[in-house]
């Protein structure tokens, strides 16, 4: 099976409050699109596209391995993976997409995704469980109701699909449609989506919080 990687890293700083692409910030030393490429390789997935911020390819292509391709990203992350998915061709049977904003993912998931794949999922997600009691609250934020927490899951990337069942997705999306992930594109196409475990370590970042916990993660790995 050969499959290709696709990082979204198209995304301004806003949430994290950074005064340059959140894919550029800096975490143990390393921009955060430069672990979750190196995440993708170590976990068997050599061959990826990186979609970048219109105007930025030079930044990103200091900090990446030459071997990785890199194309103009779009306004949105939908527009992004779109972009990446028309560069990647026909040629792979499989297609990764791992957010740049996920640095820390260890091999094992990708691996994991990857033997989904080749066991005959068209399109797997890593999940995890939901540990909060969860709740619904009205527009005033008064609890409307609670909502049974054992069947919810957290998703994370990399996700994986057969490369043709998402393109064939991407393809029939509505061009002004604007999804969270992958997952949901298939599942907009009538696709069934599977699951493996995802990792407690393969968090998002999203908010300054998020970095300094990533930081401190990285720092007691090394220590
Ligand atoms: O904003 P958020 O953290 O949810 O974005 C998830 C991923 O999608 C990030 O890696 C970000 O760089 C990417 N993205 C993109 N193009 C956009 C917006 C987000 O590639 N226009």
């Amino acid at each position: 099976m050969h499959a290709v990687g696709i990082v979204p890293a198209a995304g301004s700083g806003l949430r994290l409050g950074a005064d340059q692409p959140k894919a550029l910030v800096s975490l143990g030393g390393r921009p955060l699109v430069r672990w979750a490429v190196d995440a993708l390789r170590s976990g068997g997935v050599a061959d990826v596209i990186v979609a970048v911020p219109a105007g930025r390819r030079d930044a990103f292509e200091a900090v990446l391995p030459a071997d990785v391709r890199l194309v103009e990203g779009g306004m949105t992350r939908t527009a992004s993976v779109r972009a990446a998915l028309a560069a990647a061709g026909s040629s792979a049977d499989a297609v990764l997409v791992h957010d740049a904003a996920r640095p820390l993912t260890p091999p094992d998931v990708v691996a994991r995704v990857l033997a989904a794949l080749a066991a005959g999922a068209r399109a797997v997600v890593p999940v995890l469980p939901v540990v909060d009691t969860t709740v619904v609250v009205d527009a005033d934020g008064v609890i409307n109701h609670d909502v049974p927490r054992a069947p919810l899951r957290r998703v994370q990337t990399p996700q994986g699909f057969d490369r043709a069942t998402l393109a064939d997705a991407y393809a029939r999306l509505d061009d002004t449609a604007e999804l969270t992930d992958d997952a949901a594109v298939v599942r907009a196409d009538g696709v069934l989506v599977t699951t493996v475990d995802g990792d407690e370590r393969s968090v998002k970042v999203t908010v300054a919080h998020d970095l300094a916990l990533a930081e401190l993660q990285v720092s007691t790995v090394r220590r």
